[in-house]
């Protein structure tokens, strides 16, 4: 299992580039199985999630050729309708095939999903929207059976809660059922819009898309896309990058990005005192001062801030004078960074939903566990400030959503390598 060994306290100048945002490009790829046709997608990262998601096609029925800068994939014939434990596991995301497969084939077998580091995440609303679109749905044997011999039929279907790959799963479902149907209570995630976007390339009727109430004309077929669909940037990525610069005291440049996607990140680390100048359009160059405040910051659906940038949030915390508090709300249990950030020295008390953060500490540097994604990134930039050298373990979780971090974040001057 690699590592990685992060030498601390070099603050980071330079600029880094955004990548194509992996939570935009995994319904992107489910949105291949809709048609026979060949979809082209560009600026999908290199990331292992993604690779989970292409062997996934590839089982279902589809060819998929990612050689090149641009992804091409078709499936002109669905072989298999099912999407086994063994990659359920390991992507929770794999329930985003769910919709297409019912729409185009009539039937889908998916792997109910277990527990997950970061919560219990069920697809209880995806079933529901199913449902409410014609299917019908059975659980066995640890699998979720979804039939539609003949087809599905739009529907009105309100959301309890707002779910990103949920309403992404439905809008897809909804482009091949019959009439119209209406999703209320929708995410308003950027990476729906660009979902809804690349299906409308693709002949889809769709209206409403970054709104709370998106309108589905359902169509007889969809078709390839006409040109490459270009995945937007990734804002967690991007918003990761800014916190680098800031945890650090550097001078960075994020380019390829947009910034909207991270407005809310930004104006908490304004209020915390660092600067963030937009450059042009895709530019955002972040320095900091020698002292940061304490800001306190609530996790909400988008525009609000990102549950997947709290961790990363956290860790920039610690270097700020004073108490944050730091609230959850969208998953239940995503504070095992926090276990980690206090064996490198952080002040760190845990209530249920809430971090309580004291600062400023000095980290020190410490053999470290990652344990999810965003937790992972965390942890490196706590790393990026340590005095000393710090070895953080299970970095795949890392790999799976950030391209080559070590070597970006090297090339702007940290002391990081990856080891087996
Ligand atoms: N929920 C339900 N029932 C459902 C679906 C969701 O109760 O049927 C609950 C979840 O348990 C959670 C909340 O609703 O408490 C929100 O979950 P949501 O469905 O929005 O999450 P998701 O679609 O599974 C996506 C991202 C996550 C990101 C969340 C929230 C992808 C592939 N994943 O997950 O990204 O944290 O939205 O913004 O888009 C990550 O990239 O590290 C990551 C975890």
């Amino acid at each position: 299992m690699d590592k990685f060994v992060i030498e601390g306290g070099t603050p980071l100048h330079g600029s880094i580039e955004t990548n194509g945002s992996k939570n935009s490009a995994l319904p992107a790829l489910a949105a291949v199985l809709l048609t026979e046709d060949t979809v082209e997608l560009a600026r999908v990262p290199r990331v292992r999630d993604i690779k989970t998601m292409q062997r996934l096609l590839v089982d279902i029925g589809s060819i998929v050729d990612d050689s090149g800068d641009v992804l091409r994939a078709q499936t002109k014939e669905i072989v298999s309708p099912e999407a086994p434990y063994e990659l359920v596991k390991t992507m929770r995301a794999s329930s985003l095939v769910l919709g297409p497969l019912v729409a185009r084939s009539g039937r889908a077998r998916v792997s109910m999903p277990g527990g997950c580091a970061i919560g219990a995440r069920p697809i209880d609303l995806h079933l529901m929207g199913l449902e409410q679109l014609g299917a019908t749905i059975k659980q066995e044997y640890g699998y979720i059976e979804a039939v539609a011999p003949e087809g599905l039929r739009g529907a009105r279907i309100r959301f309890d809660r707002i779910t990103v790959t949920g309403t992404e799963d439905l809008v897809m479902a909804a482009t091949l059922a019959k009439g119209e149907t209406v999703l209320e209570n929708a995410a308003r995630e950027p990476e729906v819009t660009d979902l809804c976007n690349l299906l409308i390339s693709m002949g889809a009727k769709i209206e409403g898309a970054g709104t709370s109430t998106i309108h589905i004309q359902g169509v007889d077929r969809l078709h390839g896309t006409p040109a490459p669909h270009e995945i937007i940037p990734d804002r967690i990525e991007a918003g990761t990058y800014l916190i680098a610069g800031a945890i650090t005291g550097g001078d960075l440049r994020v380019t390829h990005c947009v910034p909207q996607h991270v407005q809310s990140l930004i104006e908490k680390m304004q209020q915390a005192g660092a600067r963030i100048e937009q450059e042009g359009n895709s530019t955002l160059r972040v320095t900091a001062p020698d002292k940061l405040r304490s800001i306190d910051i609530t996790t909400e659906e988008f525009p609000g801030f990102a549950t997947d940038l709290q961790a990363q949030y956290l860790a920039l915390m610690t270097q700020a004078e004073g108490i944050s508090i730091i609230t959850e709300t969208i998953f239940e249990n995503r504070f095992m960074h926090a276990q980690e950030l206090i064996r490198m020295g952080a002040n760190i008390r845990l209530n249920g939903r809430q971090a309580m953060v004291a600062g400023t500490m000095q980290l020190t540097g410490a053999g470290v566990i990652a344990s999810d994604l965003r937790a992972s990134a965390s942890l490196v930039l706590a790393a990026l400030v340590a005095k000393g050298e710090t070895v953080i373990d299970r970095v795949y979780h890392i790999d799976r959503g950030y391209e080559r971090i070590e070597e970006k974040l090297a090339a702007v001057g940290a002391h990081i390598r990856r080891v087996e």
